[in-house]
């Protein structure tokens, strides 16, 4: 395997509860850090790993996302008209030349190896990255490029992971690896005891086609759900899969603590609100 990595998955279908209010009308992946969607970080990130095509595994009210990468050829005229050239670039860099989406509904809520599994028609034979949108990674070098680096060199599906407590295994796929980081075990959310480690897999994957198949067959795992866990630890069965230890801060966009803090640290890296933000921040001692 070492064909050029094309496209990205983003599975986008669900509904983001936990954010409710906000998320009655409005895709969770659309909540703002600072003045960009969710997505749109998502989006620049597989971007910079060389991505062309982009697929996101959508369900109801996330037609937002869809306006967010159209063309808006009204408010394009409107800032053209006002002289605002900047916002006219940005709003039209959104989605650069060369670049397609395809929208797939997830009909029901099964899982993110069902989600994935719904991207097969549009992502064909080919490997593909897997990316959710909720985990948010600050990087120099995005965490998918790092992903493509890797797989640059060793031809094999690879998967982000970081260290958690051990408190907070049962948050996460966790993997076991031996001295080359090639996984020997994955497991959805085990608890602490039964961890084969701290190793924690993080929303970035690049994956071999091989894992739709499996997918085909992978029954419902933890919560319910096709795991794409359980789909990666059959495919150990026949491929190597490693295990990426990424450069960079890892935000947890799914929960509001860990987007407070992202919005807090991304906003103190924007030279426009440093100053005036740390001065706030000293108020609240
Ligand atoms: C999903 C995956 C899990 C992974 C996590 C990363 O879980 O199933 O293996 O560790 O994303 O954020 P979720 O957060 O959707 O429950």
């Amino acid at each position: 395997m070492k064909e050029p990595v094309r496209t990205a998955v983003f599975p986008v279908a669900g509904r983001g509860t936990r954010f409710l209010p906000a998320t009655k009308a409005m895709p969770k992946e659309m909540m703002p850090i600072v003045d960009k969607p969710l997505v749109q970080y998502a989006v620049e990130e597989a971007l910079e790993a060389g991505v062309t095509r982009l697929v996101f595994v959508t369900g109801s009210s996330k037609r937002a996302i869809e306006d967010h990468f159209d063309r808006d050829a009204e408010l394009e005229r409107a800032l053209a008209v006002a002289g605002k050239q900047d916002l006219l670039s940005l709003v039209r860099a959104i989605l650069p030349a060369g670049v397609s989406c395809v929208y797939i509904r997830q009909g029901e809520p099964l899982g993110l190896g069902h989600a994935v599994l719904c991207a097969r028609p549009a992502v064909g034979d080919e490997p593909f990255y897997v990316h959710l949108p909720d985990d948010l990674i600050r990087a120099g070098t995005g965490c998918l490029a790092q992903l493509r680096a890797h797989y640059e060199v060793h031809g094999s599906s690879v998967i982000a992971v970081q260290e958690v407590p051990p408190g907070r295994t049962r948050d996460y796929g966790i993997v076991a690896v031996d001295e080359n980081n090639r996984l020997q075990q994955i497991v959805e959310k085990p608890a602490p005891e039964v961890a084969p480690s701290r190793l924690a897999v993080v929303g970035r994957y690049l994956l071999s086609p091989r894992i739709f198949d499996i997918l085909e067959s992978t029954g419902r795992g933890a919560g319910g759900e096709i795991q794409l866990t359980d789909g990666i630890a059959r495919l150990l069965g026949t491929d190597p899969v490693y295990a990426l230890p990424f450069e960079g801060k890892r935000y947890d966009c799914g929960s509001k603590l860990g987007y407070v803090q992202a919005t807090i640290d991304y906003a103190l890296a924007d030279p426009s609100l440093e100053a005036p933000l740390r001065a706030h921040l000293q108020t609240l001692r």
